[in-house]
């Protein structure tokens, strides 16, 4: 038996995706849709809010404020209630409704910022940085904890000891390549460390949406794209390039067919990031950069059900 919610997050299932991907080679993915909060966004909310609470920063009952694009929100609304604290976010209105009823539904209070230069659906850096500025001045008015997921190292570490080593433990040792796309980084970059201090020859990439790829050193021609809460045209505070051994673009149309792919083929009914994942893991593996039989995992990062 589990004491709390909090106990549910992390220890996702490894699956196979052997019938979206018919290699060559072989894709496994977290299941990170199966967390509390429906997202891989679960991990950090529970690290960087426990971390807070254990040095003084966040006292008990303290409100907790966080820039979200719905994921990190729903996330911290679990934690904040399982915790007893009272929680508020920030979203872009131009992320998916269904995000903002999931928090409300949480108990949390959600705050709409308008779009700078996005349409509904399509979220850009613009947009989030205006949705920043909202959650800190809430914070400073409210006397609340601002949860900063961008700056805060908490969320790397988290997915450095519990993504990484889950996958690591539950593939029964090292992979070959490792992909996910990049909102704050916390998921690629805690992963990334984790396998290759299993095995320093994994290779990793980054996803990024075709047109926006500031982390493979392009300027971002196309800032509006369909893979919510990554891609906002940044590099990402901190990012470590020594992680990082090539990025993947994918365009909306690939992600669009890959989301559906994942639905019809394995049963999976995702969101946009993780079909944006599966579909840079089977570029990967079919470009032969990692021989025939080789094994890249990736996370399936929240469900189709929030969009
Ligand atoms: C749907 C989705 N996929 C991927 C990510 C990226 O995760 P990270 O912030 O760890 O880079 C996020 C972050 O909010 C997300 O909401």
């Amino acid at each position: 038996m589990h004491a709390s919610t909090l106990d549910l997050i992390g220890g996702t299932p490894l699956v196979a995706l052997d019938r979206a991907h018919d290699g060559p080679g072989r894709i496994v993915a977290k299941a990170e849709f199966l967390q509390p909060g429906g997202s891989v966004k679960d991990r950090a909310a529970r690290a960087i809010v426990l971390a807070a609470r254990a040095d003084g920063r966040l006292r008990p009952g303290m409100p907790v404020v966080e820039m979200t694009s719905g994921n990190m929100g729903a996330g911290l609304a679990v934690v904040c209630a399982a915790l007893g604290h009272p929680f508020i976010a920030a979203m872009s209105a131009g992320n998916s409704p269904a995000r903002a009823r999931m928090m409300e539904g949480l108990g949390a209070k959600v705050v709409l910022v308008a779009q700078v230069d996005g349409s509904p659906g399509q979220v850009t850096g613009a947009d989030v940085a205006a949705a920043a500025e909202e959650a800190v001045r809430i914070a400073q008015d409210e006397g609340g904890f601002y949860v900063d997921q961008f700056n805060a190292a908490e969320g790397i570490t988290a997915h450095q000891r519990t993504t990484g080593a889950e996958i690591l433990r539950q593939y029964g040792g090292p992979v070959d390549g490792w992909v996910a796309a990049v909102g704050t980084g916390c998921t690629f970059l805690g992963v990334a460390r984790a396998l290759k201090a299993a095995n320093p020859a994994t290779v990793c990439a980054a996803v990024e949406p075709l047109g926006c790829e500031p982390l493979a050193g392009k300027p971002v021609t196309k800032a509006r794209h369909i893979v919510q809460g990554t891609g906002y045209g940044l590099v990402p505070p901190h990012w470590d390039p020594s992680l990082m051994d090539l990025s993947l673009a994918v365009s909306d149309a690939e992600v669009e067919q890959w989301r559906r792919r994942l639905a019809v083929r394995e049963g999976l009914y995702v969101g946009y990031s993780a079909a944006a994942n599966v579909c840079a893991a089977s570029r990967l593996l079919g470009s032969g950069r990692l021989g025939p039989g080789a094994t890249v995992a990736t996370v399936l990062c929240d469900t189709g059900l929030k969009y």
